[in-house]
């Protein structure tokens, strides 16, 4: 097991551990809850991770602990106000103080939301994360950015939290479906080309992102991933400058995701398409050689992803582009490759990039086509 120490330096002494391994959790968990000394633990969780794991990690809670089980739908489309609400109705009626704890068992929406929950109720109780899924491991659960979607924009309500201690155990990505163990394989790549240049060439020499082809080693690309998280969230918390460069391909993936309404392909998907088309500005932008754009583009290609958008007028992706949360009055702050390791942000106008876009998607693009093409 590896322990991961983020320093939060916003707020004075703020840290917390993330323990990375495999089987590790039970030992973690009996260690963490008896120093706390809580005598009541709510364990939030989905119907589907409830199915899937929730039996077996309410048997590694101690014995003398109250267990508050909240379960909650499964899906995007429940990280609501309305599911936050429902999850404080319980907390309520189960009594639960302030010294109390909640533990986040599920992907990055358990996490989110519960999070988000965990850092209102009666001011604010700790929470941990117990992520579910590889996209959870790697980006969600470090950070302190929790919330939920509202019907204006998503993840629009929240707060910035850091949990209390974050437990990420291998193991439970077992039973986890193969579409999402490569989804979220996106970040992992991200977090490489924006800061490990080391990590991307490993990426290299893999035939695609499936289980088998790196468990050896995947514990520590679970902490070498993690790692440049924590960096830059120590450095900026409140993603007033450096934090940004984690938005890395998601201008484009968030448009991608908007206009096939977040019910066709997941985030990590988008992304994989929007870190392609990043990278390809970069090179069309001089910062980055053809040569390495075309080393992005065959990683990026081993996930099998294709993505098909809808043929719209090229005003629609305007202005879904203009609404991401990047944008300033001038112009969209875009996350652009210096190197492959390396990335900056530069001011740039819309109407540019989502013309490059249109072309890119016509001429060059492997993992994005027009529909009819
Ligand atoms: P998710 O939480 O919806 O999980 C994906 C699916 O996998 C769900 O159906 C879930 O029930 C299922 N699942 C989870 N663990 C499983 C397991 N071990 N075995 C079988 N099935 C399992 O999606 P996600 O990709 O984990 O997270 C996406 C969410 O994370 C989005 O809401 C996004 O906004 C948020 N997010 C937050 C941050 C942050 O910094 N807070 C960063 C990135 C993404
Ligand atoms: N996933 C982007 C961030 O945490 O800032």
């Amino acid at each position: 097991m590896k322990r991961l120490q983020v320093n939060i330096q916003d707020n004075n002494d703020n840290f917390y551990d993330i323990l990375i391994g495999s089987g590790h959790c039970k030992e973690a968990l009996v260690e963490y809850i008896g120093e706390q000394k809580y005598k009541t633990c709510i364990l939030l969780t989905n119907r589907t991770v409830d199915h899937v794991l929730a039996h077996s990690v309410r048997d590694m809670f101690p014995k003398d602990v109250r267990l508050v089980n909240i379960i909650i739908e499964d899906g995007e489309k429940f990280k609501t106000l309305e599911t936050a609400s429902f999850i404080l109705d319980q907390m309520f009626e189960a009594g639960i103080m302030r010294d109390d704890c909640m533990f986040c068992l599920g992907g990055g929406v358990i996490g989110d939301i519960g999070g988000f929950v965990a850092s209102i109720y009666l001011r604010g109780i700790k929470f941990v994360h117990l992520p579910t899924t590889v996209l959870s491991m790697v980006d969600s659960c470090v950070g302190g950015k929790t919330g939920v979607n509202h019907t204006y924009a998503k993840n629009s309500i929240g707060t910035f939290t850091q949990p209390d201690m974050v437990i990420i155990d291998s193991e439970f990505l077992t039973m986890l479906p193969k579409r999402q163990l490569i989804s979220g394989f996106s970040e992992i790549i991200k977090h490489s080309l924006i800061q490990d240049a080391d990590l991307f060439d490993s990426f290299e020499g893999m035939e695609t992102f499936d289980f088998e082809s790196f468990v050896e080693g995947f514990n520590d690309i679970l902490y070498r991933s993690c790692r440049i998280k924590a960096d830059i969230v120590e450095f900026d918390e409140k993603e007033k400058g450096m934090r940004m460069l984690l938005n890395f391909g998601h201008t484009f993936g968030h448009m991608i995701e908007t206009l096939t309404s977040y019910s066709v392909y997941t985030h990590g998907e988008a992304i994989f398409a929007g870190m392609e088309f990043a990278t390809y500005i970069s090179h069309k932008e001089g910062e980055i050689s053809r040569e390495d754009f075309k080393r992005v583009q065959k990683v990026l290609l081993k996930s099998g992803i294709l993505i098909e958008l809808p043929k719209v007028p090229i005003n629609i992706i305007e202005s879904i582009v203009s609404k991401d949360k990047k944008n300033r009055a001038k112009g969209i702050h875009f996350i652009y490759l210096e190197r492959l390791g390396k990335a900056f942000v530069k001011e740039t106008s819309v109407e540019k990039i989502v013309k490059e876009f249109v072309d890119f998607v016509n001429e060059e693009s492997k993992l994005i086509c027009f529909a009819g093409k």
